[in-house]
């Protein structure tokens, strides 16, 4: 079965109170029960106090990054084994911003794929096209080959800790989203590439996730979409009321 999830990624926003207040809010108002599985990435000097403040909900706290290395002289960052210790078992990796503005290419995220799912973490593995890439009708091999140098080398099990998450990088914070169509489109082209290369469970079985300028008002039309499981969620996911609204509509 496939997971829905909404996964907020609050990127370089929130000190430590803005952390505290943001949360409080989600607990308070969120749904008591529901089928969508709730991710929060705040940065990482307040992921330890996130982890305590959720501790007993079903709020899952994820990072941000990670370093490829288990340990050593890599002065400012931060290991799989530090974000275990304080329990986020969850990380986003390849989101575009760390793509473009931090080097991060599909080679070196492979390598950081592999460290995560050596420690058993989950990963959110992102990944899309830039606007020219689109433009120029590239966009489905720009895709492809991010997937295939990225992941498509774990292993079969390795599989059930992968969320995929495809981000239009022209529809990243620029309040352009990808029609339903075009998010149905290409989520149907990932799927049947894992079809082809991985197999038909797992193809069944992974959550795509899609993100950029996902929004209350649009949400629910994108996530009607079959091969859409859910959202990843950047500046809507800061305020409370709308990161709640975009969960309710994932049905
Ligand atoms: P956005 O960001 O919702 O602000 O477009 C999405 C993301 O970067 O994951």
């Amino acid at each position: 079965m496939r997971k829905k999830i909404v996964a907020g990624n609050w990127k370089m926003n929130n000190d430590s109170q803005q952390t505290k207040v943001l949360l409080d809010e989600i607990l308070a108002k969120k749904p008591g029960s529901t089928p969508v599985k709730i991710v929060v990435a705040p940065t990482f000097v307040n992921l330890q106090a996130a982890v305590n403040q959720t501790n007993g909900s079903n709020i899952i706290v994820a990072a941000q990054n990670m370093h490829q290395a288990e340990s050593g002289a890599y002065t400012g960052e931060v290991s799989v084994g530090m974000l275990k210790s304080i329990n986020v078992n969850t990380v986003i990796l390849g989101h575009s911003e760390r793509r473009a503005y931090f080097g991060e290419t599909n080679s070196l995220l492979a390598e950081k794929v592999n460290t995560a799912l050596k420690h058993n973490l989950t990963v959110i593995f992102c990944f899309g096209e830039e606007l020219a890439d689109r433009q120029s009708s590239n966009h489905f091999n720009v895709v492809e080959s991010q997937l295939r140098e990225g992941l498509f080398h774990i292993t079969e099990s390795d599989w059930q800790n992968i969320v995929l998450a495809y981000e239009p990088v022209w529809a990243i914070g620029t309040g352009e989203t990808a029609t339903p169509e075009q998010a149905q489109e290409m989520h149907a082209f990932i799927r049947n590439l894992l079809r082809e290369n991985v197999g038909e469970a797992i193809a069944g079985q992974t959550s795509i996730l899609y993100g950029g300028s996902v929004k209350p008002d649009n949400a629910s039309e994108i996530f009607s979409k079959p091969d859409v499981d859910g959202g990843l969620i950047g500046g809507a996911s800061l305020k409370a009321d709308d990161f709640l609204a975009i969960v309710n509509g994932m049905k």
